[in-house]
């Protein structure tokens, strides 16, 4: 059967804490105190035709600390794609080169005609304004270690999205994996025209029991939250002559998150964060406060997807017996 990761919905709750369990096994990988070659001899086809760095390189990190090796398409420039190859017949072609693809393509469901086109594994590494599960999943996975440290649970949570929910395909992800909990309050943040699309509103209010708030104001919003997701306003997603100019009010920094939340809130943000003149998502006055989660948040980024490719590549039992204590 094919093997893919497309979309969260492919999930249960119980997939997700299995995935994640996988992910705890992967922490001493990760972290450099043993290594596997349980991927030894197969290729990852890492597939870029949108800028990243932590996905494309933390894909890539995780296939190689499984003893694997990557080869790198990044942009249409280097592909043939610029000289009108279909995506059909780029998918096809790479087949016989590669063992596995990881795919970020700027249109919407362009990601699911690669994996059509293919019978090895395929994954999104974000498709437009669709998703990008993999950060979602490694999302959930920073939530949920963050939270047993605090002694927290998952049901019942408290989770403010923030910025641009329109365009930003890690929130589409992330709350469609959050639905699959008990109970949540989810406090949706957006600029006016930047909301979160109806449908996906809908079909979280139809997972479960949640509360589903939404408002334009931080003040407003961020009182009583457990974590705070910001994210970047995608410009380059909007439409001729959308106005930007408000990002500013939705600036999460150390002054709001002092006066509106408690010392064991969890700032978030997927990256990366836009640092230019004007356009602050989430200030770096939080830099070295122990609440901002974001470069742990990143960390998770090569368990979690080291895990992604032991399910996806049926070494998921192999991972632990073949780990070996470091040599250098
Ligand atoms: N979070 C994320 O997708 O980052 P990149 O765009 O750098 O891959």
């Amino acid at each position: 059967g094919k093997h893919q990761l497309l979309s969260v919905d492919q999930f249960t709750r119980e997939t997700v804490e299995e995935l994640c369990s996988l992910a705890d096994i992967m922490q001493p990988i990760a972290r450099r105190q043993k290594v596997s070659r349980v991927l030894e001899g197969a290729v990852l086809g890492n597939l870029f035709f949108e800028a990243s760095t932590r996905t494309r390189v933390s894909f890539g990190s995780a296939f190689c600390r499984l003893g694997g090796s990557v080869c790198d398409t990044t942009g249409f420039t280097f592909s043939s794609m610029a000289k009108g190859e279909s995506i059909y017949d780029t998918s096809r072609v790479m087949s016989g080169y590669v063992d596995a693809m990881v795919i970020r393509h700027p249109e919407q469901g362009s990601v699911a005609e690669f994996a059509r086109a293919t019978n090895i594994p395929v994954v999104n590494g974000g498709d437009g304004a669709g998703e990008h599960p993999s950060q979602a999943l490694l999302d959930l996975y920073t939530i949920s270690t963050e939270f047993s440290r605090l002694g927290k649970l998952l049901d019942g949570a408290h989770i403010a999205l923030v910025g641009d929910l329109k365009y930003g395909r890690t929130v589409h992800s992330l709350i469609k994996l959050l639905g699959m909990y008990r109970g949540l309050k989810f406090t949706l943040i957006s600029p006016p025209g930047l909301e979160m699309p109806e449908h996906i509103v809908e079909q979280v209010a139809k997972q479960g029991k949640h509360v589903i708030e939404q408002t334009s104001s931080l003040e407003k919003g961020l009182p009583g939250v457990d974590v705070i997701y910001a994210t970047r306003v995608q410009k380059e997603r909007f439409e001729e002559g959308q106005d930007g100019s408000f990002t500013a009010d939705f600036q999460v920094n150390k002054a709001i998150i002092d006066r509106c939340c408690g010392p064991d809130v969890i700032v978030m943000h997927p990256l990366p964060r836009d640092s230019r003149e004007g356009a602050h998502d989430l200030s770096v006055d939080l830099n070295h406060d122990p609440r901002l989660a974001i470069f742990r948040q990143a960390d998770n980024g090569i368990p979690v997807r080291m895990a992604i490719f032991a399910v996806l590549l049926g070494v998921e039992t192999l991972v632990q017996h073949s780990m070996r204590d470091v040599t250098w």
